[in-house]
């Protein structure tokens, strides 16, 4: 969700306004993606490296956060939305952490859709905490270390049950991942859209779907193995 920044100051407003209305985007591609017959959508909203931000940002991104959590938690309810995180989230505020708990606790039992946020959150810092625990579970015997496989050192990452993304989108022109789902996008489609997030809105969406469907998917394979009947 890049581009809140370069929203506001093209309107000569302060960057947290860019990061209010990004909030409302937020809103609306959580059920736009539903609508459009998405079943999971991670949306990376802090990085590990936003910390770094100035001080007065990174309190209202939190703020903003906690006010969001605390009045989408209806909305999650009555909308059926598994809410979920990835990220180290026993870093963050009290008070946002308690919210955490609460929404991820109250929409657990929803499985048509979910939504996971990235909070805190660094692929190499998960692989890191992964391979922590992986160590720890060779360690007491219950892993083999010779049966490693990416299928089992996988049980170890922030949500081990969530699949692979199928398509990454970021907004804002940029055209990197910025330490986000790095083993885990190994076969996505990568999507980079000039609009600033603020701006993103259902059609933009849908138009990266659109496109998502027209590629091929080819997971190492050739065309003509995929298509077998259709190239001959
Ligand atoms: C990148 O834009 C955006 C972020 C670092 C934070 C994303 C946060 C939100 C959308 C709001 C908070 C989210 C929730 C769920 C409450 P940028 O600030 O880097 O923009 P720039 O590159 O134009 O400066």
């Amino acid at each position: 969700m890049d581009g809140n920044g370069r929203w506001a100051k093209q309107r000569g407003l302060p960057r947290i306004e860019g990061h209010r209305r990004g909030v409302e985007t937020v809103r609306t591609t959580t059920f736009a993606a539903r609508d459009l017959g998405v079943r999971m959508l991670t949306l990376y909203a802090f990085s590990i490296e936003n910390w770094k931000r100035p001080q007065e940002e990174v309190g209202a991104l939190m703020g903003l956060l906690e006010y969001y959590l605390k009045k989408e938690l209806k909305t999650f309810i009555r909308d059926r939305v598994r809410f979920r995180t990835i990220g180290r989230t026993d870093e963050l505020p009290a008070g946002v952490q308690k919210h955490l708990r609460t929404t991820v606790e109250e929409t657990r039992h929803f499985t048509d859709y979910t939504l996971v946020l990235a909070l805190n959150y660094g692929s190499r810092t998960e692989i890191v905490d992964a391979a922590r625990a992986y160590a720890a579970a060779v360690a007491t015997g219950k892993e083999k270390l010779n049966d490693s496989s990416w299928a089992t050192f996988s049980r170890y990452l922030y949500c081990p049950d969530m699949p692979d993304p199928d398509l990454v989108i970021r907004t804002s022109g940029e055209t990197r991942l910025s330490n986000f789902l790095l083993p885990q996008a190994a076969y996505a489609e990568f999507m980079f859209l000039p609009v600033l997030w603020p701006d993103f809105t259902k059609e933009d969406l849908a138009g990266a779907i659109a496109e998502y469907n027209r590629r091929e998917r080819r997971f190492g394979l050739t065309s003509e193995q995929l298509k077998p009947a259709a190239s001959k």
